[in-house]
């Protein structure tokens, strides 16, 4: 998969690139990555990237030239790609964002900057927006650092145990469940027998009891819309 991210600021990804299971996926050839100065595709002297809102008004607007240049350029690198501007007014990103996402063969990110850009960019550069939560932040850097996370932990082959991305939080619907490590016993407070019994059933049927105690209690909000399967039903009855 081919992430390209278009920024004023692409130092901002150098740490990002460079560290924990991303800079595994890039070594890997999950994923090739790179971050783009849009400052490369203005002509002139001051590389500008913005300008005053016609109409007046405060704060200003991402110019749509280098924009649709710098657009242009990486489709040429990665002609199938969805091209995606980061904004609060977009789509709420999560889980299922996510995985639609990982089945792109590439996604060119906009970082937008400033009070927005210019909107005659949207009609033939844009394919989708997308928003990480109902807050506004200075930038799209930190939302798209987010969302190629969570992307890339779903491609086959990145994440070390084969089945870890399908177990996730949110994958069924719920929380995950609860975990425990050693010590058996911290502070007084022991790890439940039943994950020391070897009996696998039963353990598993444990792990879905927490999963749906955790969903009802910190997030109600996910019961509201998901169907129950018989196991669980079973489970909730006792
Ligand atoms: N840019 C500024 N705020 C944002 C948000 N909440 N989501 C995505 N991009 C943004």
């Amino acid at each position: 998969m081919i992430f390209r991210v278009l920024t004023i600021f692409p130092e901002l990804f150098d740490a990002f690139w460079e560290n924990s299971i991303i800079k595994r996926a890039i070594e890997g050839h999950h994923i090739s990555a790179a971050a783009v100065d849009i400052r490369r595709y203005t002509s002139d002297k001051h590389r500008t990237t913005d300008d005053r809102p016609y109409g007046g008004g405060p704060g200003m607007v991402m110019k749509p030239e280098p924009l649709a240049k710098a657009i242009q350029a990486a489709k040429k690198i990665t002609p199938f790609s969805r091209t995606v501007l980061m904004t609060p007014q977009g789509r709420r990103f999560n889980q299922s964002l996510a995985h639609e996402l990982a089945r792109e063969e590439g996604v060119i990110f906009v970082c937008g900057r400033y009070e927005g850009v210019d909107e005659r960019i949207f009609n033939q550069y844009i394919d989708d927006e997308i928003s990480i939560g109902d807050y506004v932040l200075t930038g799209g850097e930190l939302p798209v650092m987010i969302i190629i996370d969570a992307v890339t932990r779903l491609l086959p082959g990145v994440l070390g145990g084969a089945d870890s991305a399908e177990k996730d939080s949110f994958s069924e619907g719920l929380l995950e469940h609860a975990h425990y490590t050693r010590p058996r016993d911290f502070e007084g407070d022991r790890v439940p027998d039943v994950l020391l019994s070897g009996n696998h059933q039963a353990i598993e049927q444990w792990r879905t009891e927490t999963a749906l105690i955790r969903t009802f209690l910190k997030r109600p909000d996910l019961m509201e819309d998901r169907a129950f399967t018989a196991r669980e039903i079973n489970i909730l009855r006792k």
